[in-house]
């Protein structure tokens, strides 16, 4: 059938790619930064007035923003010229930790749903000139905010790893039309969360799936996910196919960050000083920071909620915990400084941010 036609005819390129690569070149390699990226210009989905993106020449962000940076990668961006360029950078920030049949498997995100953010938006705009997004992250200033009505009202709802909803709906809402994730803190969220009732990503008509990818079971669980095949090695080995995302998912429903998008969050927006150490290897932005920023490069109005606020201290790391315990500060990420961010977003009108105070 089609799906052994176009395995072939992505085996036959992934083999010419990798017969066309030159090795690295030492005197050349780009620095650890990379700070130039590919740029892609997806027209605007609306004509919105008050979108975000005419604002941010007025604010602070003017210099850093880059309005044609590609947020989303699909079947496109795989080329020898690109697989020669990414590969330089690792982790999130590239192609560098990613194994070659893993970058092939984006030759299966060929749909146009994979390329725009608001694929369905000409059927669910319903009248509305300008796209509303709440972006929902996961800390306890949510226990209590009875805010979910607010936020199922948006056009769209973003929601990251451990995102409970059963049971927290009148605080956090029951809608989610994009789900963030790398497969690990998927997984980590799995395991950890089961007690509170998270069985794994919500499943619903409208949800998309977005990964964050930051290592080769990503691009992995994402083509088997999309063709409905077992996962043959790696931690997702599996017998049958992965049924995180429900047994009805379709590729349509994927989508996955550009490596060019993470290594520009982290260069030009989240610069932490873990970069001058030796962490700088592991640290990326966080999972919800990304979900967070990409909003902003898509959506026209973005209401943040669950985010980190400077009273953090008054609540509990996430909204669904049984038990207060305090915001626990990972070593790969800079929270305090996320938390800081928001607030500059916030103050330069770009997003709207839930404070309770
Ligand atoms: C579309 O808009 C109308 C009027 O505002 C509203 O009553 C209806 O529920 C909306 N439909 C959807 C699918 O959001
Ligand atoms: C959530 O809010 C309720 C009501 O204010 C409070 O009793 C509970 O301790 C909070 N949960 C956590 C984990 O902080």
């Amino acid at each position: 059938g089609n799906d052994t036609e176009s395995d072939q005819a992505t085996s036959d390129k992934a083999k010419s790619i990798i017969s066309s690569l030159k090795p690295v070149a030492k005197p050349t390699e780009p620095d650890f930064f990379g700070d130039r990226y590919a740029t892609d210009d997806v027209p605007s989905q609306t004509n919105c007035p008050n979108n975000i993106r005419k604002h941010v020449p007025q604010t602070q962000f003017a210099e850093m923003f880059l309005h044609n940076i590609p947020v989303l990668q699909w079947a496109k961006h795989f080329t020898p010229e690109e697989y020669q360029r990414l590969r330089h950078y690792g982790g999130a920030h590239g192609w560098g930790g990613v194994s070659a049949e893993g970058v092939f498997s984006l030759g299966i995100l060929n749909t146009p749903a994979n390329r725009l953010m608001f694929d369905d938006w000409e059927n669910s705009a319903n009248g509305s000139k300008c796209i509303r997004c709440a972006v929902v992250g996961n800390g306890g200033i949510l226990n209590g905010s009875r805010k979910g009505k607010e936020i199922d009202e948006h056009d769209y709802v973003f929601r990251v790893n451990g995102a409970a909803l059963k049971g927290f709906e009148n605080d956090v809402g029951s809608r989610t039309s994009f789900y963030t994730f790398s497969t690990n803190t998927m997984r980590n969220s799995m395991r950890r969360y089961a007690r509170i009732g998270y069985r794994g990503p919500p499943i619903s008509k409208e949800t998309r799936y977005i990964f964050l990818p930051d290592h080769d079971r990503d691009y992995i669980l994402m083509k088997a996910a999309s063709t409905h095949t077992a996962i043959v090695k790696g931690p997702e080995r599996s017998k049958n196919p992965p049924a995180y995302f429900g047994k009805d998912v379709t590729v349509e429903k994927f989508k996955i960050y550009h490596p060019d998008f993470t290594r520009y969050l982290r260069n030009r927006f989240l610069h932490s000083r873990l970069l001058k150490t030796g962490t700088r290897r592991i640290y990326r932005p966080s999972t919800g920071a990304v979900m967070l920023l990409a909003a902003i490069h898509t959506c026209d109005q973005v209401d943040a909620y669950g985010f980190m606020t400077p009273d953090y201290r008054l609540y509990s790391d996430h909204y669904y915990d049984k038990q207060r315990h305090p915001v626990h500060f990972y070593a790969n990420h800079d929270m305090r400084m996320e938390m800081r961010l928001w607030q500059e977003l916030h103050n330069a009108g770009l997003i709207n941010l839930f404070m309770r105070q």
